[in-house]
């Protein structure tokens, strides 16, 4: 499964980049945002540091509107993926762009019906929301499980790509569905390689360590 890191902070992307965890960026108009950047710029910058997929949402919800900013965003770098909204228009933003060779991510989607729709446009990514459907006591995971038999059933190649991630335990639950992409926010990917047992055992160690007086270097 790729990761993707859902976040628009440059100092995070750098870190987990040079770990060589990164295939890939997600932005969304809140994480822009809260960067407190200018959209282009910190895409831009983005797309410098990793060279997988970077997404670049739209800001508006018209055919016309969306179809301009998209052309505007595609041409910022080679690597940017143009996020549009699953509604009707974003819908035909998605098919048109893809006729144009522009990679797309359908974002917001929320049911197995719309993944399909998706994918029958012509997206490269369909972004299901998991974190937003458990808020509501509905069941995220599910949600990619039915994604992954429908594109399987007809082979489809748009790509699955789990967001709204907010736990390590929804990373486990993504992977073993088979979701093609995870975005994570870089806090959850650190907390993936946390483990108790692990904690304990390192602080045996040292201490071990420490009392045998030795040093390596
Ligand atoms: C990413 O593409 C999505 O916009 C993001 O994962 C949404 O996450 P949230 O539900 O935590 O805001």
């Amino acid at each position: 499964m790729q990761f993707f890191a859902d976040t628009a902070e440059i100092e995070d992307i750098k870190k987990l980049h040079a770990m060589g965890l990164l295939d890939g960026i997600t932005t969304n108009p809140s994480l822009i945002a809260k960067s407190g950047r200018q959209f282009k710029e910190v895409i831009k910058e983005i797309c410098g540091v990793v060279p997988g997929p970077v997404s670049a949402e739209v800001a508006s919800v018209d055919y016309d509107t969306m179809m301009a900013e998209a052309h505007v965003l595609a041409k910022l770098a080679s690597n940017v993926v143009v996020k549009v909204p699953l509604t009707v228009d974003g819908l035909r933003a998605c098919k048109a762009l893809s006729n144009e060779g522009i990679k797309t991510n359908v974002t917001l989607c929320f049911s197995p019906n719309q993944a399909l729709l998706a994918a029958k446009c012509g997206a490269t990514y369909i972004s299901p929301f998991l974190g937003r459907l458990d808020d509501i006591n509905l069941d995220g995971v599910e949600l990619i499980e039915q994604i992954r038999t429908i594109y399987d059933n007809y082979d489809y190649t748009t790509q699955i790509l789990a967001a709204s991630i907010r736990t390590p335990n929804h990373v486990t639950q993504v992977a073993l569905a088979g979701s093609d992409v995870a975005t994570i926010p870089p806090a959850v990917i650190y907390k993936l390689a946390d483990h108790p047992l692990t904690k304990a055992g390192l602080d045996a160690f040292v201490k071990d360590w420490k009392a045998t007086g030795q040093s390596i270097l």
